[in-house]
């Protein structure tokens, strides 16, 4: 017993000596990264380093065609101190997918899961505190680091996590936010909106200065086909509250949204342990008034409460209003980030312990 209290004394000692409730969602260089290397038709075996830098020619894929996408979990410290991830499998099948429509090779799911563990395992002091409202934000990606001038792809590739502790992705935490409804689109019809590429982030990053210049938080994207369904933000899918408390969530007939791992586990969350209706389907943006509640929701976003969307000047207040999340996001919250924080039983699989 008293064995055990001297190693967490000594483990929470050794945690780095950050303002973990303040720290912002930012990069900080943390001691070690994982790295392994695509070439003559194979990865390497990989291994852990300290150099966050990296050397690529001027002709690497990646820098003319685009060539990247990459992932996003995160890391917590439960209430008995224990490290965990959430849903590791789910973030390498994802990165399969995306490398797939990239014609880049996949990085291997099982190996995708053991660099997690070393990569959080290696950097477990930079994993904030229980409690603290931070959490390791860990981010795997994967771009070509071979030669190409022609449009065709590379035949060399680098996969790299590195992890950086984060505070919450909206200023204010879980204070309700106002989205406005972009002009731009996100992606296009069977393009590449559902797998996670760099590319499509560079076409929000226009629509996301704009947005903030004009005092809004993020942008709302339309189906781009016809302008009328609600897809999803620039860094997290939606989801909406019903009158009667049910759930609905934007679905895309276009295939272009990003399938957040969030998002489909608060749709299990929401039917299997709090027993809501839970309908997802395209929602009209004209449908968008009839709803209560609306939800940001994603790895960064967690669940982030939005009170207004502007579309076009003309304001869709929700009756949760501008103070605090409404009830049912709440719950929501609450039974999602307490089976990630350890404190509610977790669905089988679901906690990935270091
Ligand atoms: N949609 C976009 C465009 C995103 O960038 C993200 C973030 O990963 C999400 C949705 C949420 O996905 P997840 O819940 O898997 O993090
Ligand atoms: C994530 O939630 O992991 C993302 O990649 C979103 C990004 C906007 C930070």
């Amino acid at each position: 017993m008293i064995h055990i209290h001297v190693l967490e004394g000594d483990w929470k000692m050794s945690k780095k000596n950050l303002d973990w409730a303040n720290i912002g969602f930012s990069y900080m260089v943390a001691d070690k990264r994982y790295v392994s290397n695509y070439k003559d038709g194979k990865w390497d075996d990989g291994t852990l380093t300290e150099n966050s830098m990296i050397t690529i020619s001027e002709d690497a894929g990646v820098l003319h065609y685009a060539q990247e996408c990459f992932e996003g979990l995160k890391a917590y410290e439960t209430e008995d101190g224990r490290i965990v991830t959430f849903r590791p499998d789910l973030n390498a099948k994802r990165m399969v997918d995306s490398a797939n429509r990239l014609e880049m090779p996949p990085f291997p799911e099982d190996r995708f899961i053991k660099a997690v563990e070393e990569v959080v395992a290696a950097n477990k002091d930079w994993v904030p505190p229980y409690g603290s409202g931070a959490t390791l934000y860990v981010r795997p990606v994967m771009f070509a680091t071979g030669n190409v001038i022609g449009v065709k792809p590379a035949d060399e590739y680098q996969f790299r996590i590195f992890v950086t502790p984060v505070g919450p992705y909206f200023k204010g935490g879980a204070k309700p936010i106002v989205v406005k409804i972009s002009d731009f689109d996100r992606a296009a019809p069977h393009g590449t909106g559902n797998i996670k590429a760099g590319l499509n982030y560079a076409m929000s990053l226009h629509a996301i200065v704009t947005a903030h210049e004009e005092g809004f938080a993020e942008n709302v994207y339309l189906d781009a086909e016809s302008r009328t369904y609600i897809e999803e933000t620039g860094g997290a899918n939606i989801i909406f509250v019903t009158k009667d408390g049910g759930l609905v969530v934007p679905q895309s007939h276009t295939d272009s949204i990003l399938p957040s791992i969030t998002r489909r586990s608060i749709v299990y969350v929401a039917r299997e342990i709090l027993g809501m209706k839970v309908e997802e389907r395209p929602v009209k943006l004209s449908e968008v008034p009839e709803f209560v509640e609306m939800g940001l929701c994603g790895t960064a976003a967690v669940i982030s409460p939005v009170g207004k969307i502007n579309d076009h000047g003309k304001e869709i207040c929700f009756a949760s209003g501008m103070d605090d999340m409404g009830p049912v996001m709440k719950k929501l919250y609450d039974t999602l980030t307490g089976i990630q924080m350890g404190t509610v039983p977790a669905p089988e699989g679901w906690i990935h312990e270091i």
